[in-house]
């Protein structure tokens, strides 16, 4: 029998979601689970809060928005494992304890990173709200993507998409949470690709994409030919790739291209210097008397109108070069002729300059598009090029792997090392647990001195040698084995050296070493490109030739050695996450995986030490005073700010939690907390004090929170019924307030529903039966469906005696088949639906049915009929012998607002006078204006896409965790009419609460306002208001009067020339 997930609801149980739960810690049971969920198509799982991710070679269907809006504000434990739940925590985290964030995706090349950094990207574009202005910077985020896919990816024998550069995006926020801007840092282009590429592999996409997608005209004035014209094309035999669509892609890079502003001359430009690229290439060279000369001249003509440059001047400068010549004290410059190697080497460096400038133009152009000129909030994603082995291992890998080996150290530090060094600083009681650091190989490599590391003995050779380095590799090995020939993870062989990598043994094939990591591009070839007719192109080449000479250039390898460095001081500023990608086969096909890759990467990748270190140690640890901050809402003496030492005040709040004293310690600054299951149990008791905040205010300050929203409900209410119904006075503009039974507060009725089903609508209805008799129903309506909620007297067992809520009914959106109702002011109403009908009054009819025909729809995809007729018919239910049948209810003219009934055998009639006439109800504009304070929240900081709940929270974490400007009074312009759409008093549950809830209240914004009263307060009009109601009172500017009560929904009341009623608190202020 298939077991399914505990917490949601028809998710199988594959192995165990946690490894932490294994029963055995062994790399055999950690690779099994691995399997066992990989083959039951569950590709993440986690190790506390590391997620791993299996790459499932297809798409798997839980990337919908039906997972994002699940993901979303949910505890980890609530639901499967899932990059989305990994990047709502990052999300949030951000918000609540005002951190930088950042996830280091790592994994070997095709393990499924760069995916994952696009998921994520994917659900901070969904989750969070904004304007145009920051749905334009989300666009420009998403479409970077493509660009830099087609300039910076390529395909390799490893992965069909391989990311050639590294990348750390970061998405910046705005202090409401709302994505307004970004930052890319590449790294390291793999630029020897350009001019070749291994067998079965490809030069960068954005080639084929030009030559298979460009237009004809496009065609001829960048001179497109078939793939194999080009030598840098040919050279592997290699043009197409499974599953890509070179043409459809290039529509989307030039289309990203246009999102992110670049002008149409320079997308031209970039097209030339794409183009100028291939064309270069085909120029070969002779060898003539030791000289190298160009062996086609008609070959020149092509690039160099592509590059603006002059063909004889091309000529020229790939065939010679200045030199400067010391001789007895004096430096003269001279003329060198180059042979065909040299010549061949000159070409080749110009197309990788270009090629690499182009690149990092791009990375440029998308920077200048989503820059803010100051950081606020950010999450960094962390995209790079995995650990990778080929036949042959260049240079190229060896800079790969040693940013690989950099981040496994990150991972080592931070989670291994740091967390168990962390138990003794703080005095925590702990047995320490073996694991293999890395830093022994990330010194071999990046060491300055003794020994001097790969990386220094390389530069070293570079400076010394001569212009193209003949011998200099052979040096270079030889002087590699006298530095660091005895260290454990080196070794020599015949062609280069080996380094015992964290991730496997890679043998490097030292021809080109000293030649890439050189990496100078001649003056010449410089001069040549600034002579460039376009401003574009010479725009790429800044140099000044005339003073940037003296230093020593920067080698390839020390610049990766820096950025490496950098990137790992940024990331450690951050709160970090990390996902952890593993590759299960070679075939890259679905299903299959092969055992000894997964476990290899699974040995390599630390993860039976870390399952160890993490059930050994404790889940959760934070500093006394942020975990007071987080927590402060649990109790009345934490909220809004503990006062006394911190300690005691996480104590207080462990203590009134309940934890069992073995579930925590305390250490010197921080407390640690042993089970995530006990974190849980505060997440959730905050979450739950959230909601009830959220709630509140959401019931009184909705108007200017959702208005669009509301607004649009409001009208579409008003549509069902025009000129079908007659309207009830006060019925047309009243507020929508969905959940009129307080359910956050009536455990007893929620029990009925999904533990995180969304409530649309909860009422008090009466339902008639087939004696038309009324018995009291709740009525919830949920995106599942409708509940009808009854209570009985229990008949057996230990509660006999007692009233108990039973669910009466569900229906199921599938089994009905209609509304109908009266066409008078009435509030009767009837389901139909397939098996009997039920009769219904509800004082929320308009509210109740809008909400129902729009998740019908939603459900059903098809609208639901209603039909309007003053003689109705419903069915009853077949009980007992008896029963079935039908019963008649009939409206007739009457008079006043109340509705009379008659029952007489199966007939019911019901009289009620004349309401407004149909055709009332359209939504009165004018009393339309909904209020906005607290500097425009709407605009500012409301993520629009987010359910209201949500809003709420973040408004919440908003207001209580940063300090804004401090206001809370309308705007100053135009104040705003309320109309007749007051803000429901809060309903009476949650009245029963509040004085236990008045510590939640946000004193510092004034918003809501929990200054304990002075003796006779008075106030001043800030505003014009006029009373809406005949309970309301009215006032003119600068009008002073007595204040009786403030009321946290915002009605406050007054007293004004004797009459004592409601008006906005936010139209007076205090004095
Ligand atoms: N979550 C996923 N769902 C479906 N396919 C995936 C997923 N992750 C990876 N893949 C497949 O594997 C390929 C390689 O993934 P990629 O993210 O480019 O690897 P990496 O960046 O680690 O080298 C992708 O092009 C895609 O076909
Ligand atoms: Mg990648």
């Amino acid at each position: 029998m298939a077991k399914y997930h505990w917490q949601s609801q028809n998710v199988k149980q594959s192995g165990v979601d946690d490894m932490v739960l294994l029963s055995k810690i062994t790399e055999d049971a950690i690779v099994d689970n691995l399997k066992k969920r990989y083959m039951d198509d569950y590709i993440f799982t986690y190790i506390g809060p590391v997620l791993i991710s299996v790459n499932p070679f297809k798409q798997m269907p839980y990337f919908t928005d039906r997972e994002i809006e699940m993901y979303q504000g949910a505890a980890q434990y609530e639901n499967p494992p899932h990059i989305y739940a990994l990047s709502d925590n990052m999300y949030r985290n951000m918000m609540i304890d005002a951190e930088n964030q950042c996830v280091i995706i790592s994994g070997e090349s095709g393990a499924g990173k760069t995916v994952a950094a696009k998921y994520i990207m994917g659900y901070i574009s969904k989750v969070s709200g904004g304007g145009s202005k920051v749905q334009h910077v989300k666009d420009i985020i998403l479409q970077s993507n493509p660009l830099l896919e087609a300039f910076g990816n390529a395909k390799t024998v490893r992965n069909n998409n391989s990311s050639r550069f590294g990348k750390y995006f970061e998405i910046q926020f705005s202090r409401g949470g709302e994505p307004d801007g970004g930052k890319i840092s590449n790294f390291l282009l793999e630029k020897s690709r350009v001019v070749s590429q291994n067998e079965n592999e490809r030069n960068f996409h954005i080639y084929y994409q030009m030559i298979e997608g460009a237009n004809d005209q496009q065609k001829e004035s960048l001179g497109i030919m078939t793939p194999d014209y080009y030598c840098y094309l040919n050279q592997s035999g290699t043009y197409k790739v499974d599953g890509t669509n070179d043409s459809k892609d290039f529509q989307e890079t030039m289309e990203a291209m246009q999102v992110i502003g670049i002008p149409g001359d320079h997308q031209t430009q970039v097209l030339q210097i794409v183009g100028g690229i291939l064309h270069l290439g085909n120029i070969s060279f002779i060898e003539a008397g030791n000289y190298g000369k160009v062996e086609s001249t008609d070959l020149l003509a092509f690039p160099a109108y592509l590059l603006g440059i002059d063909p004889s001047r091309l000529q020229d400068k790939l065939t010679s070069r200045k030199m400067e010549s010391k001789w007895a004290g004096k430096s003269e410059s001279i003329n060198v002729t180059l042979n065909q190697e040299q010549a061949t080497y000159t070409r080749d460096a110009l197309a990788k300059a270009l090629y690499a400038r182009l690149f990092d133009y791009l990375v440029e152009a998308i920077n200048k598009a989503i820059q803010k000129p100051h950081e606020e909030f950010s999450i960094g994603v962390l995209d790079i090029y995995g650990f990778e082995i080929f036949q042959r291992n260049g240079f190229e890998q060896f800079c790969i792997n040693f940013v690989n080996e950099k981040l496994q150290q990150i991972f080592i530090e931070l989670t291994l090392k740091a967390e168990q060094e962390e138990y003794v600083q703080e005095g925590i009681k702990w047995t320490p647990i073996e694991y293999f650091n890395n830093k022994i190989v990330c010194d071999l490599i990046e060491n300055k001195l003794n020994p001097p590391g790969i990386m220094s003995v390389l530069d070293d050779v570079c400076a010394t040698m001569h212009a193209k380095g003949e011998g200099a590799d052979g040096t270079l090995l030889q002087k590699l084995q006298a530095a660091v020939g005895v260290h454990e993870h080196f070794n020599s062989w015949n062609s280069g050296f080996v380094v015992h990598h964290y991730a496997g043994k890679v043998s490097y094939d030292i021809v080109g070493f000293c030649e890439r990591n050189r990496d100078v591009l001649f003056p010449d070839l410089i001069e040549l490109m600034q002579s460039s007719e376009y401003t574009f192109i010479r725009g790429l080449f800044p140099e000044n030739l005339n003073t940037d000479k003296k230093s020593r250039p920067t080698t390839a390898s020390s610049k990766i050695k820096k950025q490496a460095n950098d990137l790992v001081n940024t990331l450690m500023k951050c709160t970090p996450h990390y996902i952890r990608c593993i590759k299960p086969n070679e075939t890259k096909r679905p299903k299959d995986w092969e055992e000894s890759r997964g476990r290899h990467q699974v040995e390599y990748l630390g993860l039976r030490e870390n399952i160890r270190v993490r059930r050994a140690g404790f889940a959760y640890r934070r500093l006394f005073n942020k975990f007071l901050n987080r927590y402060a809402i649990l109790t009345a003496e934490t909220w809004p700010c503990w006062r006394g030492p911190e300690q005691q005040g996480v104590l207080h709040l462990l203590r009134s939690v309940n934890m069992d004293t073995d579930q925590y310690q305390m250490g010197r600054s921080k407390v640690f907390v042993k089970n995530p299951e006990s974190l849980f149990l505060l997440e959730e008791m905050r979450e739950r004090k959230f909601d009830t905040f959220a709630r509140i205010i959401q019931k009184s300050w909705r108007k200017y929170i959702a208005r669009k929203k509301y607004e649009q409900m409001r009208e579409e209410a008003s549509d069902i019924l025009y000129n079908s119904k007659e309207r009830r006075k006060n019925s047309i503009n009243r507020n929508f307030v969905g959940d009129y039974l307080g359910l956050e507060q009536r455990p007893e009725l929620r029990q009925f529903l999904a533990k995180r089903e969304r409530v649309d609508f909860a009422d008090s209805v009466n339902k008639f039966d087939r004696r038309f008799k009324s018995i009291k129903r709740d009525l919830i309506l949920t995106p599942k469906g409708i509940y009808l909620i009854g209570r009985e007297k229990v008949k057996k067992g230990p509660e006999k005696g007692q009233i108990k809520e039973v669910l009466k009914r569900k229906l199921e959106f599938g089994s009905l088949s209609g509304i109908s109702l009266s066409t008078r002011q009435d509030d009767f109403f009837i389901l139909h639906e397939s098996q009997y009908d039920s009769l219904l009054e509800s004082n929320f009819k308009t509210e109740f049915l809008s909400l129902l025909l729009k998740r019908y729809e939603e459900a059903i995809k098809r609208k639901l009929s209603i039909s309007f007729t003053d003689r109705l018919e419903f069915r009853v239910k077949k009980e007992g012998w008896g029963g079935g049948g039908s019963r008649v209810v009939v409206f007739q003219r009457g008079q006043g607002d109340v509705a009379e009934l008659k029952a007489g055998g199966k007939t019911l009639s019901i009289t009620v006078g004349d309401g407004l006439p149909k055709s009332s109800s359209k939504w009165n504009q004018t009393t339309a204006t909904w209020q906005t304070i607290g500097g425009e929240p709407g605009k500012n900081f409301l993520p629009g896409s987010l359910n209201e709940e949500k809003i709420m929270k973040v408004y919440i974490f908003y207001t209580a965790y940063s300090s804004p400007h401090k206001q809370g009074r309308p705007p100053s312009t135009a104040p705003p009419k309320l109309g007749s759409q007051r803000a429901p008093r809060v309903p009476a549950h949650s009245q029963n609460n509040q004085g236990n809830l008045d510590f939640l209240n946000v004193p510092d914004q004034g918003m809501i306002t929990p200054q304990p009263q002075p003796k006779g307060p008075r106030c001043r009009a800030i505003y014009q208001y006029i009373g809406q109601d005949t309970d309301e009172i009215s006032f003119d500017v600068n009008d002073v009067f007595d204040l009786i009560k403030e009321d946290p929904s915002g009605w406050w009341t007054g007293r004004v020339q004797g009459k004592e009623g409601l008006f906005p608190g936010n139209y007076v202020e205090k004095i």
